[in-house]
Parts: C-alpha cells; sequence; structure tokens
C-alpha cells in the first residue's frame, strides 16, 4: 500500500489489512472486478476518526487481492439526493461499465426521530468507465415512492441479475419495528418496480435488516443481511448488531426467497459486521465485511481514534456452500506474504518465547480437544470439547469474551495483523474476528493441547525477505 498515504506510522496501523490512514471507515461497498482490477470502496469520513457525518466512498484497487493501491475518494455526498451521507451499495458490470447503486440519505431540518420522519433514504444509480470517475449519477428510486408500512429506514440496494431481469434487494425496517428485505425489478437498470416483501423477518429476529447480499452456488440460494437487535444469548449474537446468512431457495415466479436452513450468524467475534460479497472472474463468492460494530460504546472504545483514525475491513475471503452451511476461507494468495516458516510436528506443547510475532499466519492441525492458546499480549483462545472462547485481557480495550459452541475442532488458521485476529475454525466452518491493541513488543504465541498437534507458522510481509 502507498507508504504515503500512511503519514502517522504506529504500532497498530495495519498492514495487509485495508484502512484509511485517516478518518472513520464502515462497510465495504460496490465489489467489483472490472478488465482484471479488483475495485473495492467503503463507507469512509474523512476528515474525522468518529462516525456521525455524511459518508462518502472511499476507495482502494488491487491486481490480485493482496496488493492494494489506496485512491482518490470515489464518491462525495454533494447532491441534492444524498446530502447526509453516501451509503452502502453494490456494483455490477454490464456492458463494459460499472454499475453502482447506493442510498443517498437526506435528513429534513426541525425535530424529527429520523426512523418514523424527518429521513428519505433515496437510490442512487451511477456509472464509470473505468471505476475512477463517475460518468453519470441519478436517483432511479424516490424515498417518497417506498411502499407503506415501512419507517424511513430502507438502504442498501444490492443489484444483481437472474436470466434477463434485474434484481435490487433493500434492507429494510417496518413500522412494527420487523427486518424485512424488499424486493425490486427492472430490465434497463434505470426504472424500477417494486415486486413486493422478498423476505419478512418476524418477532425475536431484529427490527431492522441492513446491508441484503444474495449469491447462488451449488443449487443453493445464499441469502446474507444484518440484523439489528437481535436478542443475545450466552453463545449467540453477542453482538448487538450481527451479520447471518440463509440457505434456500428464491421462487422467481413469486419473487420470494424460501430459507432452507435456520439463520447463522456469520462470525462469533467482536467485530463484523455489513458484509459484503461478489463474483470474481475466476467465479470465486468473496467476501469482505467491515471489522467493527456500530453503537459500541461505551462497551469498548478503539484507542486508534486518538491517532485520527478508525477501523478496517476484514481481509477478503472466498464463501463455499458445503452441506447446509456457509464457509469462508481465507484467499490462497495470501500464501504469497508468507516468510520464515517455523514447524512443529506433534507437539501438545509451545512455550513462551519460541514463537513471536505481530504480523503472522497460524495453522494448527490435529485433534485439537481442549486447549489454550495464547496470542498477542493477552487474547486467550481456548477450548473444553464444547466451547471455543476467544477472551481479551486489557489489549482487548474493554473486549472481554465470546463464545462459539462448536463439538469438534480440528484445524484453526489465524491471521494476525498489527490490531487485528481473525480466527477460522475448521476451514472456515465458523470464524471468529476481532480487533486487539497490544502495547509490549514482545508477543509470543504458546499453545497447551491435549494431544499432539501439527504447527505452523508464517510471519507475514508484503515487504521481500532480507
Ligand atoms: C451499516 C450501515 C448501512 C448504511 C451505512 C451508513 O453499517 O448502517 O445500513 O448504508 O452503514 O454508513
Amino acid at each position: 500500500m502507498g507508504q504515503e498515504l500512511r503519514p502517522n506510522d504506529h504500532p497498530w496501523l495495519q498492514h495487509y489489512h485495508l484502512m484509511p490512514a485517516k478518518g472513520w471507515l464502515n462497510d465495504p461497498n460496490g465489489a467489483v472486478q472490472f478488465n482484471g482490477i479488483y475495485h473495492i470502496y467503503h463507507q469512509y469520513i474523512p476528515g474525522q476518526a468518529r462516525g456521525g457525518a455524511p459518508s462518502h466512498w472511499g476507495h482502494f484497487t488491487s491486481p490480485d487481492l493482496v496488493t492494494f493501491t489506496q485512491q482518490e475518494n470515489f464518491l462525495a455526498p454533494d447532491q441534492p439526493f444524498d446530502k447526509d451521507g453516501a451509503y452502502s451499495g453494490s456494483a455490477l458490470v454490464v456492458d463494459g461499465r460499472i454499475h453502482y447503486f447506493y442510498t443517498g440519505n437526506v435528513r429534513d431540518e426541525g425535530y424529527h426521530d429520523y426512523t418514523f420522519s424527518g429521513r428519505q433514504q433515496n437510490v442512487i444509480h451511477m456509472t464509470s468507465k473505468d471505476g475512477h470517475h463517475i460518468e453519470k449519477r441519478q436517483m432511479v428510486i424516490d424515498a417518497k415512492g417506498f411502499p407503506q408500512g415501512y419507517t424511513n429506514h430502507i438502504r442498501d440496494p444490492k443489484v444483481f441479475q437472474v436470466a434477463d431481469h434485474f434484481y435490487m434487494l433493500l434492507g429494510a425496517r417496518s413500522i412494527d419495528n420487523l427486518g424485512s428485505i424488499l424486493l425490486y425489478r427492472s430490465e434497463n437498470l434505470e426504472d424500477w418496480h417494486y415486486r413486493g416483501v422478498f423476505l419478512q423477518g418476524t418477532e425475536g429476529q431484529g427490527f431492522m435488516w441492513e446491508c441484503p447480499d444474495y449469491f447462488h452456488q451449488e443449487g443453493q440460494d445464499v441469502l446474507l443481511f444484518s440484523p439489528q437487535g437481535v436478542l443475545g444469548t450466552l453463545d449467540t449474537y453477542q453482538n448487538q448488531y450481527s451479520s447471518g446468512y440463509y440457505l434456500g431457495h428464491v421462487d422467481w415466479k413469486k419473487e420470494t426467497f424460501l430459507p432452507d436452513t435456520p439463520f447463522q450468524e456469520l462470525d462469533y467475534g467482536f467485530d463484523f459486521y455489513a458484509p459484503q460479497s461478489f463474483t470474481d472472474d475466476a467465479g470465486r463468492q468473496i467476501l469482505w465485511a467491515w471489522m467493527g460494530v456500530p453503537d459500541h460504546e461505551p462497551d469498548y472504545v478503539n484507542p486508534t481514534v486518538a491517532y485520527g483514525w478508525q477501523h478496517c475491513l476484514t481481509m477478503p475471503r472466498q464463501l463455499l456452500v458445503r452441506k447446509g452451511h456457509l464457509y469462508q476461507q481465507p484467499l490462497e494468495e495470501y500464501q504469497k506474504l508468507r516468510q520464515g516458516h517455523q514447524k512443529f510436528h506433534g507437539v501438545k506443547e509451545i512455550s513462551e518465547g519460541v514463537l513471536e510475532g505481530e504480523i503472522f499466519e497460524l495453522l494448527i492441525q490435529g485433534d485439537l480437544d481442549t486447549f489454550d492458546l495464547k496470542l498477542r499480549q493477552d487474547t486467550h483462545v481456548t477450548y473444553d470439547g464444547q466451547r471455543l472462547c476467544l477472551s481479551h485481557g486489557p489489549s482487548g480495550y474493554g473486549r472481554r469474551r465470546r463464545y462459539l459452541r462448536v463439538d469438534l475442532v480440528n484445524r484453526l488458521q489465524i491471521f494476525s495483523d498489527r490490531s487485528s485476529l481473525e480466527i477460522f475454525v475448521n476451514f472456515g466452518q465458523y470464524t471468529l474476528s476481532t480487533r486487539v491493541y497490544p502495547n509490549v513488543s514482545k508477543q509470543s504465541v504458546t499453545l497447551t493441547n491435549k494431544h499432539a498437534v501439527d504447527v505452523d507458522f508464517w510471519h507475514l510481509s508484503h515487504d521481500k525477505e532480507k
């Protein structure tokens, strides 16, 4: 990544995760591969490290999904139809152009709750011939024309093509405070017609569903979204705002989604929200998420705010539908960053001082029954044969514990960056993502496990091995 864009180098600046060196980042937007180049945009407030100001779209490009260049901001909220935020949206390539759809957020003056009154969330369509310059930008759905029965919260268009039709999904909050996904259809990407409710949430499934996403793989339709306000238990929905998916089938005659599975959470860590996926030229379904969540203060505060920035994206992950479940796997391209391999065969223990590092990949394979793994300064991943527990000490800055119920653990692949950990359990059957802010230079990985396991460890770096 361009060093000149990271002026205030300090210990928590990420090395291989996408983040602007200044300002606030949230959702990934408009992920697309165009003429071979990957483009990923994101919600961005350039001028402040905290949220709450009108968002722009920041922009990164990459030839290989590993090496990224930060580009000029792509989109600013400077039109009457998006003056209070160029909110989230998606992209698709049609006839040699990238078409983007996003939410233009507009707030009225005066006294409003901005849920039941005072807000319009218009759908904006824009095109680009190169992914860098906007050619055309216009409102295609005026919020005033949204169906009855909904609050002002209808947003985050996901557009895709099925046969001769283009479809748009919008996340919504009904006046009864139920999450829903609405469906629109178009033949030309400009004239959109409301078709009805694609999926309606029920009591207990959250009051609002943000950021819908859809794809088809292995004969299954996959619907992802981010429900707000699902009540948590000890080991489910521990974040107030969560993200998850259904596997199911779309009835394209009735234009509704029929789930085949229960709704399943996508990630069990502290920091994962608003994921968005796209299909690359090789046919892979790749997901990015915001490695953060909204409104978590006062539970925890990211100390990077003092340095003028907050948040980053997760690594891009490949999505695979297998046996009624959605797996997330790190892209094999990331093996390019591996340096200085350390390998241990058949060990039950790795003690302090043997493996040290901040920016690394750790792979543990074998019978992981009842283990205690320490990472970084004071983060532990433990397993008692039933529940995996991710726990932070002071370097979690308020993050404490997250649990995952899992019957068997036979593989852990962990990606550590200066201020994050992404843990892939059982080839990505489950993931846990979290931010972490250690303040010591020596950070050892230690392990005790009941049975002998194989351990591989690599430092990860964009710089050539010395
Ligand atoms: C999700 C979200 C979206 C919205 C965007 C605004 O984090 O609330 O629903 O479009 O962020 O930044």
